[in-house]
């Protein structure tokens, strides 16, 4: 059988085209790492979501050097958590579920895109080598507000990133001549020991004082201030530490007010029964 040249060439044609097909989708499903979230995923009764171990507390946790991975939920019209702060050249692992309705969850300017379907939870693992700031945007139409759910995602470099927190006990008023104790509890969150300087500035007594704190424990910090030295009147005080400040207000009264302080009532407003 005599097969006209043109014809081979038409045959040749669409052999290639036909190939060329197979492999774009070939790479575009396996090779760029695009999944449905498919029966085998993680599941989570988005009733439960209060009481689940993973979402209740939406959060970013450290697993391992360099490891971290990221419980968001997503619900009419927020993600939590928000912002969403993760430090660079680390491998980071988000699970997204949706509390109500499908939501979406795309950082904007990345290849992180994937739905937030109730009861499905979606994983995602990336890299970011960079910091830098990235909104997180819905897109799938959830309902009226829509278009305002919006979030955001802040990659810290490496040194400059911190789980702490802080918490101060301090009084908020002392009679004159006592001392004012104030406790600061700095919390570290990471894994690993992390070296923190904690300022305490009441009145116009400044302290400074390094602290390391254990992965995953807290150290306690005290300032004893006699209140002679900053005298009668309102004093404010400033605790900081790493990204964390808390402040207030101490007054120091004279002795004879505070020790006969007698309670303030509030004035009868009516309403209740004589
Ligand atoms: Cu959530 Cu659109």
């Amino acid at each position: 059988m005599r097969i006209h040249t043109y014809e081979k060439l038409w045959l040749a044609g669409s052999f290639v085209l036909i190939v060329g097909f197979i492999v774009t989708i070939t790479y575009g499903s396996v090779g760029l790492g695009i999944t449905m979230i498919d029966d085998e995923a993680n599941t989570v009764t988005p009733d439960e979501i209060g009481s689940d171990d993973r979402f209740s507390d939406p959060r970013v946790e450290q697993v391992g050097e360099d490891e971290y991975e990221v419980y968001v939920v997503a619900m009419t019209f927020i993600f939590q958590p928000d912002p969403i702060e993760v430090p660079a050249s680390s491998e980071v692992t988000f699970y997204v579920t949706s509390r109500d309705v499908i939501h979406g969850f795309e950082v904007a300017g990345t290849n992180i895109n994937s739905m937030a379907i109730p009861g499905q939870v979606a994983e995602l693992t990336v890299e970011f080598d960079e910091p830098g700031t990235y909104g997180i945007v819905c897109n799938e139409y959830c309902g009226p507000q829509h278009h305002t759910m919006e979030g955001s995602l802040v990659v810290t470099p490496e040194s400059e990133f911190s789980q702490t927190e802080l918490e101060v006990n301090a009084p908020e008023e002392v009679a004159q001549g006592d001392e004012i104790d104030l406790t600061a509890t700095v919390s570290n969150g990471l894994l690993e020991a992390r070296e923190s300087t904690v300022n305490v500035t009441i009145g116009s007594q400044t302290t400074e004082q390094s602290i390391t704190v254990d992965g995953e424990s807290s150290e306690n910090v005290s300032v004893t201030v006699d209140s002679d030295e900053l005298g009668s009147g309102e004093h404010d005080w400033t605790v900081s530490v790493d990204d964390q400040d808390e402040s207030g207000t101490i007054a120091v009264g004279n002795e004879s007010a505070t020790s006969e302080s007698v309670p303030i009532r509030e004035p009868d407003r009516g309403g209740s029964p004589p």
